[in-house]
């Protein structure tokens, strides 16, 4: 795995930039990523371009001998752009233009935007295509970031009319798909159809699923459109977008089938702070980040491009974003380092190499300082590149645990979650969680991957089952496992003839009758785990193989596959991954909390996430707080 850094030669004056390489260089560093926001600099006039700067920050990298990753401009248009075609910005759920000022000021839908961004990535692949340092482009930066994927603008509804007209072909079907009898909701054409927002209550579910598919595929196409021009230009260099963490708004795997590498940027303390996990895990990881968060990512995306991943932007230190935004351990930035490499990565990139003295992100830290002295990241880099040297190259293996993730999953939930505190990306982190706890190593899946060979399947809950599904479970033979609300809608957005769930019943016999939600604090005791969340009220021939303390089933197995009809807690989850590894003969370890094991086709990697020292059984050995340990396998 090689190190790089996220660059910003404009931000600084051209006499630093050879300084600053030979000391990237000096570090470790191999690869620098350049430009992703540079297009005022690039084109500062329309239709002016200012390639001096950018080709002599190119040849200043190269003659230090590092690599290129090379963004394209498209999220930061300039000025003169958005005040050219004012109507070219998004529109928020509440109807509001979201203006200059920032970054990520633009609609997917907008086709004169899209031709702009067609033509400075045409420009910037023609000039640079064929340089030797470039290796790798960077298409535009994190789809999404900031609540971007949808937009609620002319240019999104004309487009969505037309994408529902070549989905349904007419009118009428689009009516009976959704439902809209219901509430006198019919349309006479497609020129009827509006947004989903700024009803006055609830749109209609189905009607949402449908926006929320329209604009993951308005994601795809705008990135398909760059990833062209850079092909015809620049072949055989790879192409990379950095995707977001615990993030869902667009298809991820349906992007990922276009780009060569999928990267993504980690930032576990921020990503602790900012999302659903207790306060004693807040308290706990506060410097480290919960112990799965990065993992999770990067086992996700290495399932979004055929297995080639890397990591564009590595927390340095305290970011700018979060609530809260603690220092990490020392240690950790080195950790998460080689925690990327244990799982496969190409690459891990810091962000960033200095920090920015003005403007927005002035309290993010990086490699060094803001007056170019070395920050503590700095060491760490140094730390993580002396040991990958030690290492060697690592090869990926394949994981015994299938965990599958599905991006219309997450939609369908968080259209209609019919329970606050049922949320997809926690259900799925969970899962995985119980299963990384025993030191089991997981690759996280698409629906549509080929699940043989794997020797535990676990699908925390795919509301949709798309075709062949059922069939492809039905035909394995390892313990599997469907979560709750499996097969509780059809692809549009209904309850399924002969209820949930649906197509599944080709894989277990029963019947889903009714479902409750649980607010916060209720638990209702089981044989050592409760019902909390979600129940659901099964009818079978099958004997429930768990029952709650009142004598309802919770979990039903037919052969090797299981329903789980609540909401798992922790307790529930644990005793299924015991029963499943029993039953598949796959051998768990018993990790003290915080202890994560990670197995690459040649070592095992043992790492420390706890602020303490902790006395890890499997090593015999006791790993200082924030620490790794690596071994031959
Ligand atoms: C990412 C983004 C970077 C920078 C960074 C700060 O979301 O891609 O440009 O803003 O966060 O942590």
């Amino acid at each position: 795995m090689k190190l790089g850094c996220c660059y910003y030669p404009e931000h600084w004056p051209e006499s630093w930039w050879a300084e600053d390489s030979r000391r990237m260089a000096e570090m470790g560093l191999r690869l620098v990523r350049i430009g992703e926001f540079a297009w005022s600099r690039i084109e500062p006039e329309p239709g002016h371009y200012d390639w001096g700067w950018l080709d002599r920050a190119i040849e200043t990298l190269h003659t230090a001998g590092l690599k290129v990753i090379l963004g394209t401009p498209t999220a930061t248009p300039p000025k003169w752009l958005v005040d050219q075609m004012p109507d070219m910005v998004a529109i928020d759920e509440q109807g509001r233009p979201r203006g200059f000022g920032s970054r990520r000021h633009y609609c997917f839908s907008h086709e004169g935007y899209r031709a702009e961004c067609a033509r400075i990535t045409a420009a910037l692949a023609q000039r640079y295509g064929q340089h030797p340092a470039i290796v790798m482009w960077q298409t535009d930066n994190e789809y999404g970031c900031h609540d971007t994927v949808l937009s609620f603008s002319d240019a999104a509804a004309a487009a969505f009319r037309g994408w529902l007209a070549a989905r349904y072909g007419t009118v009428e079907a689009l009516n009976t798909a959704w439902g809209n009898v219901f509430w006198s909701m019919e349309y006479r054409s497609f020129a009827e159809v509006d947004p989903p927002h700024l009803t006055v209550t609830e749109a209609n579910p189905a009607h949402w699923l449908d926006y929320r598919r329209f604009a993951s595929d308005q994601v795809a196409s705008f990135n398909r459109e760059q990833v062209e021009i850079i092909r015809a230009h620049s072949p055989g260099r790879d192409i990379t977008h950095n995707f977001m963490g615990f993030f869902t708004e667009f298809d991820h795997h349906h992007v990922g089938r276009d780009i060569d590498v999928a990267t993504w940027d980690s930032y576990p303390l921020g990503f602790l702070e900012q999302f659903w996990f207790t306060s004693e895990e807040k308290r706990a990881y506060v410097r480290q980040g919960h112990p799965d968060i990065a993992a999770f990512h990067h086992d996700l995306y290495r399932g979004c491009s055929n297995g080639r991943w890397g990591v564009m932007e590595q927390q340095p230190g305290p970011v700018n974003w979060a609530r809260f935004n603690p220092a990490p351990l020392p240690g950790m930035v080195a950790l998460w380092t080689l925690e990327a490499c244990a799982h496969g990565a190409e690459f891990t990139a810091y962000f960033r190499w200095r920090q920015a003295p003005f403007a927005q992100e002035q309290m993010h830290a990086g490699l060094l300082r803001p007056d170019s002295t070395e920050a503590e990241a700095a060491g760490e880099a140094r730390t993580a590149s002396a040991v990958l040297a030690g290492i060697g190259p690592q090869q990926t293996a394949k994981a015994p645990v299938a965990l599958v993730f599905s991006y219309e999953a997450a939609w369908t939930i968080g259209i209609q979650p019919q329970g606050q505190s049922f949320r997809y990306l926690e259900l799925v982190f969970e899962t995985y969680s119980a299963l990384r706890q025993r030191g089991l190593d997981v690759d996280i899946l698409a629906p549509s991957a080929d699940l043989a060979g794997y020797r535990m399947v676990l699908v925390p809950t795919l509301p949709i089952i798309p075709e062949g599904f059922a069939e492809k479970l039905a035909a394995l033979e390892c313990p599997v496992l469907l979560g709750p609300r499996s097969g509780s809608k059809t692809e549009s957005f209904r309850i399924p003839e002969g209820l949930a769930p649906g197509a599944l019943r080709e894989a277990i016999p029963l019947t889903v009758t009714r479902v409750e939600s649980l607010r916060n604090g209720i638990a209702e005791p089981a044989d050592g785990f409760a019902v909390t969340r979600w129940r659901e009220d099964v009818a079978s021939r099958l004997a429930p193989e768990l029952s709650d303390s009142a004598g309802r089933g919770v979990v039903y197995r037919h052969g090797p596959i299981r329903y789980c009809a609540i909401w798992p807690d922790r307790a529930l989850l644990r005793l299924l991954v015991e029963r499943m590894a029993g039953e598949a003969g796959v051998a768990l370890l018993d990790l003290p909390e915080g202890i994560r094991v990670r197995r690459s086709a040649s070592h095992v990697f043992t790492f420390n996430y706890a602020a303490q020292a902790l006395a890890v059984p499997h090593l015999n050995e006791t790993l200082p707080p924030a620490s790794w340990h690596i071994a031959p396998r």
